[in-house]
């Protein structure tokens, strides 16, 4: 079974997708992830974000690259992936990867922003999770100030703002509800509601 979630920043994917990878055994990858470490694999060679070759050839590279959550949930970091996310072809050599792992037989959780669209047209399971700009502000400013970056409010919520606005109106794979998927808005829901409603979405749906 494929369970493909897709929604803007700081909706709740990826807790859920953690969560519901736990529950059914299954392989969780978070796409956000590649953009993300794409986007500082460029940022370190000293190059520019919209370098189109140079960035093509990062994300080629990424297989060879650790993934460090650690370096890679930064602020700075959401913004510069979001930038990198709109070149095509970074998008194209990221696709394989994504792909692959959706083909295990076991079936994979997906979570990004073109799961439903793009990389899983085909998963059982679509939901497009999603919250108030407000509420997806106040979580993102908890999480960073957890990490112990220094933030506030209004700052997070003009990027998640920033943030939406590109990644909805980009040309290749814009974030968009597959037609097919279950909206799930968890703007007043916890972690435990907005699991259980996911739940229930997966055992509804699975064949
Ligand atoms: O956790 P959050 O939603 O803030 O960020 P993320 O999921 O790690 O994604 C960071 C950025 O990568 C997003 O703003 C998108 O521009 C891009 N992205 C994408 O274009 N396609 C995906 N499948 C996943 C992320």
């Amino acid at each position: 079974m494929i369970i493909a979630l897709d929604g803007p920043a700081a909706s709740g994917k990826g807790t859920l997708a953690r969560r519901l990878a736990q529950h059914f055994g299954l392989p969780h990858l978070d796409t956000g992830l590649l953009y993300r470490a794409t986007a500082r694999a460029l940022m370190e060679a000293g190059e520019r974000l919209d370098d189109e070759r140079r960035a093509v050839e990062a994300a080629r590279g990424l297989a060879l690259m650790d993934f460090d959550e650690e370096q890679l949930r930064g602020r700075e970091m959401g913004e510069a992936a979001s930038v990198v996310a709109a070149i095509p072809a970074v998008r194209a050599a990221l696709f394989d990867m994504q792909r692959s792992f959706a083909s295990r037989p076991e079936g994979a959780v997906l979570d990004g922003r073109d799961i439903g669209t793009v990389i899983c047209p085909d998963a059982k399971v679509k939901i497009f999770v999603t919250a108030s700009p407000e509420t997806r502000a106040n979580r993102r400013a908890l999480e960073l100030a957890r990490r112990g970056e220094k933030v506030n409010y209004a700052d997070v919520l003009e990027d998640i703002r920033k943030r939406d606005e590109r990644d909805s109106h980009r040309s290749s794979a814009p974030l968009l509800a597959a037609k097919d998927a279950v909206m799930l808005d968890t703007s007043a829901l916890d972690i435990e509601g907005a699991f259980a409603a996911a739940l229930a979405i997966v055992m509804g749906k699975k064949p």
